[in-house]
């Protein structure tokens, strides 16, 4: 065992050496079932079989061109309720980069985002798509990205389902501040909002999300969650949900909507774009990346670049 587990282990206040142990536990069989782990590796078997054969085709390579067209959407949220210090406040949203599936997208997000100014970038999820791949060619790719970011108040990191636990301390090491079931709070000109940042929901720790999503303080919050599927529990102390996961459908076909959303029936309303739960507005990323099949169809990549307002509610997206 590593000695930094054995020492965080011995720090009460840190919960993270519980949280690890449970989290490779599941990440060994991430379905609860032997059936589900079986289909799961047919699944990642076919997919497998399936990418070699594609990657010969000439028309593989147009679809590479679809995942890789990678937009950015200009969102504006208004609420009453924002501290007037953070009127104007710019957030950078990354979401689903899958950096170890197409070689070339670290560079392309990386020369997109170096074009913006933001006060803060959220990171949430799926940074790589092999949960068992070694970690250290991903976190290269990710450092790429990092070193391009012009953002005064850092990086906020999440896990999603495609990452692994001992992915948290090389991000770390990254300057990443990584919520793990936890909330933080930003402080501007004698004023705050909270930031609450989850392990993914979809595959692990749903229980430890919403005591998290409970204990985060009062004030204006901002969800930050791999996946739309807590927003019940979100929409009691947030007032914004910023996620992905879902990759805008990944294949989208004329007149049949998102083909792939990796959702609850129930949450297919919220496969991407804008969405509203109560009092709390949200938005599905598209993502950045593709999964396993390195294609998507009818659905750009997108890098989010939100401006927070003090206001009456009102939303824009405005893709540029
Ligand atoms: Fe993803």
């Amino acid at each position: 065992m590593p000695d930094d587990l054995i020492r965080l282990s011995d720090d009460p206040a840190n919960n993270r050496y519980a949280w690890r142990v449970q989290r490779e536990e599941r990440e060994a069989f991430p379905h609860r079932h032997v059936w589900r782990s079986n289909m799961r590796r047919r699944v990642h078997g076919t997919a497998a079989a399936a990418k070699r054969l594609i990657n010969r085709a000439e028309k593989v390579r147009r679809r590479f061109e679809d995942a890789l067209d990678l937009g950015l959407t200009e969102l504006r949220f208004s609420f009453p309720d924002l501290p007037p210090a953070f009127d104007g406040y710019r957030i950078l949203h990354l979401t689903d980069l899958h950096l170890d599936n197409i070689e070339s997208t670290a560079a392309l997000t990386a020369g997109l985002v170096s074009d913006l100014k933001a006060d803060l970038c959220v990171l949430t999820g799926d940074i790589r798509d092999n949960i068992h791949a070694p970690t250290g060619p991903v976190i290269e790719r990710l450092g790429r990205v990092i070193s391009s970011l012009k953002v005064a108040d850092g990086v906020i990191g999440i896990l999603g389902n495609h990452d692994s636990a001992a992915m948290v301390e090389p991000m770390e090491e990254l300057g990443i501040r990584m919520l793990i079931n936890e909330s933080m709070t930003l402080a501007r000109d004698g004023e705050c909002i909270h930031l609450t940042g989850l392990d993914d929901v979809h595959m692990y720790h749903t229980d430890d999300a919403a005591r998290a999503l409970a204990a985060t303080p009062d004030g204006f919050a901002i969800a930050l969650v791999h996946s739309p599927e807590i927003v019940e529990q979100a929409s009691i102390r947030h007032r914004l949900y910023l996620c992905g996961h879902t990759h805008g459908g990944v294949f989208n076909l004329p007149g049949r909507g998102p083909m792939v959303t990796g959702l609850k029936r129930k949450n297919r309303r919220l496969a991407r774009g804008l969405w509203r739960h109560g009092e709390m507005v949200g938005y599905t990323n598209r993502g950045i990346g593709a999964s396993l099949v390195p294609s998507r169809l009818g659905t750009q990549g997108e890098v989010g670049l939100i401006t927070l307002h003090q206001g009456p509610p009102e939303t824009a997206v405005v893709p540029l």
